[in-house]
């Protein structure tokens, strides 16, 4: 839902303070997060620098004159808002619809509140309905497809416009078709150790805050953490 985009979108920009280092999450809420970010620096005279996730959100910011470092020259992110595919009652998430998740978790490793800006219809009680995006190095992908085939993942290549998917860090997606995850924790573990992974989109218990959109109003929620 458009409209609930844009009001989490708007509310998370709130957070935002002169000064700060602020990460630019990538998807379609996140758009609307940057685009009141500019609307702020141009009639409210906001200072801050950001951060990208991707280079879509990258060209975006530029061209809302949004001043922007890469993330090797700060040493940390003060706030970063970003999207999310799907989240649990516990925090954990499937981020990565749109390819960014590698940069997406870079960021979200050095910043200090992490913020999710979502509508009602992300919220699910078990992860898994949402095929869970997973960055592989180029070499051997076809193998890892096959060991992911044998372990019943049902996994298949991204693709875009007929050809496979390539991210920004040049490497493809593998998106499993879990229906379930039973522990996303030891999924994770198991995932992070599997030779050409070189991420996935478990993100497990990072963020601090969950802002949602629905029929009632937006609500924050807070980690427990
Ligand atoms: C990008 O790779 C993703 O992690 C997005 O943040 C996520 O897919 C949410 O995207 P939407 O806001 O477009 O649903």
């Amino acid at each position: 839902m458009t409209a609930f985009k844009e009001l989490v979108g708007i509310e998370a920009a709130k957070y935002v303070k002169n000064g700060m280092v602020v990460g630019l999450g990538t998807g379609s809420t996140a758009h609307y997060f940057v685009e009141e970010l500019g609307r702020r620096i141009k009639e409210e005279g906001l200072e801050i620098t950001a951060v990208t996730t991707s280079s879509v959100t990258s060209a975006h910011a530029e061209h809302l004159g949004i001043p922007l470092k890469n993330i090797r020259e700060v040493e940390s992110v003060d706030l970063t808002v970003d999207g999310a595919d799907e989240v649990d009652s516990v925090f954990n998430g499937i981020k990565g619809g749109g390819g960014a998740l590698l940069m997406e978790k870079v960021v979200a490793t050095y910043t200090k509140d992490y913020i999710w800006i979502v509508d009602e219809s992300k919220m699910v009680e078990q992860l898994g309905t949402f095929k869970l995006p997973v960055e592989v190095v180029q070499y051997g992908a076809e193998n890892l497809l096959r060991h992911f085939t044998v372990k019943g993942y049902q996994p298949t290549f991204r693709e875009q416009d007929g050809k496979r998917f390539v991210t920004d860090m040049q490497n493809f997606i593998i998106d499993l078709d879990l229906k379930k995850i039973e522990d996303p924790k030891v999924l994770a573990q198991e995932l992070d150790a599997t030779v050409g992974v070189v991420e996935h989109g478990l993100f497990n218990g990072m963020v601090n805050k969950v802002i949602v959109a629905g029929k009632d109003g937006v609500k924050v929620l807070e980690s427990g953490k």
